[in-house]
């Protein structure tokens, strides 16, 4: 009975190990900084401008510029002049932004800005040279099974599934389950990082309110029967296998245990 205890405590221990092991994450950019004084009378856009000289500058120069040769390739931004509302309320709505090394591809995180001081940096941001607004798509106007077609034929090659995201060379293309019908309308027009940007010439505003719709749809298959487990990615998958692996171990153990006569 000891030994199976001392089997079953391997194994546990075995298992928090592995629960540990998770992929490298960039790491945290650390608290915004949030101007304390001023602000209490400032406009929105003031208080936005106050908060890129805090946040942004470093990487995207004075008057959003842009950095592009500076000796430490940590510090690099692309100017947003002409970038618009619509690329600065995508950046800061999926926690893209602020980066903490310029290096990293931008993850999907918690904004880091409260609603007021998101709204002041996207006014400041489209104060810089225009650009276009923040989309307003309408994805009930679409048709889920055009929307399917577009997605096949432009997104799926890198984000496979909706709920799986995909990997590419020297990028991970993420899921789209997080992503809100503005943040995807978003995002096919700027292409961020490596994806590529869609003109209104290759997806039309009508023909995004489908790709949209289905985007929506997909986020939740209905499962029929069983328990779907290929729409949560490989981690629950590999949990299962566990726990199936564990009882099974459990019971070599145990058998083996018997026949050594102790
Ligand atoms: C060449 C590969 C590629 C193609 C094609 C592509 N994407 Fe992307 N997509 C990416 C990568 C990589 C990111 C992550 C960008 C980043 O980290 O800054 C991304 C990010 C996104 C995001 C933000 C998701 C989030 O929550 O972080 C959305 C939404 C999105 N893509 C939708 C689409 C749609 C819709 C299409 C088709 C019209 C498409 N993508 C085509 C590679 C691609
Ligand atoms: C450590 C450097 C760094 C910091 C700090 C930083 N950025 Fe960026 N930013 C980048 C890089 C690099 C890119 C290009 C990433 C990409 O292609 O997805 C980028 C892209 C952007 C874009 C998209 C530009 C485009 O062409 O569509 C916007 C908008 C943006 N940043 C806004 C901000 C705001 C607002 C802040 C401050 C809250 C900020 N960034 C802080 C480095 C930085």
């Amino acid at each position: 009975m000891r030994r199976l205890a001392a089997a079953i405590a391997t194994l546990i221990v075995a298992l928090l190990a592995l629960l540990a092991v998770k992929a490298p994450a960039a790491p945290p950019p650390g608290p915004p900084i949030v101007p304390t004084g001023g602000e209490r009378g400032a406009s929105t856009r003031q208080l936005g401008e106050e908060l890129f000289a805090a946040n942004c500058v470093r990487c995207h120069g004075v008057g959003g510029r842009g950095i592009v040769r500076s000796t430490d390739p940590a510090l690099r931004g692309p100017s947003l002049r002409g970038v618009g509302a619509l690329a600065a309320d995508f950046y800061l709505r999926t926690g893209y932004m602020p980066l903490a090394d310029a290096t990293d591809q931008p993850v999907r995180a918690p904004p880091r800005f409260a609603e007021r001081e998101i709204r002041g940096i996207v006014a400041y941001v489209a104060s810089l040279g225009g650009g276009p607004g923040v989309p307003r798509p309408n994805p009930g106007a679409g048709s889920v099974a055009e929307g399917r077609e577009l997605f096949t034929e432009h997104c799926a090659g890198c984000h496979q599934a909706v709920a799986e995201g995909g990997v590419m060379p020297g990028a991970k293309a993420p899921q789209l389950k997080h992503a809100t019908p503005r943040q995807i309308a978003e995002a096919v027009r700027i292409g961020p990082y490596v994806m590529p940007k869609f003109s209104e010439k290759d997806i039309s505003d009508a023909q995004l309110n489908a790709l949209i719709a289905y985007v929506q749809y997909a986020k939740d298959p209905r499962d029929e029967g069983g328990w779907g487990i290929n729409h949560l990615g490989p981690f629950p998958e590999g949990m299962v296998a566990w726990l199936l692996a564990i009882p099974a171990l459990v019971l070599i153990c145990r058998a083996i245990g018997k026949r050594v006569p102790s």
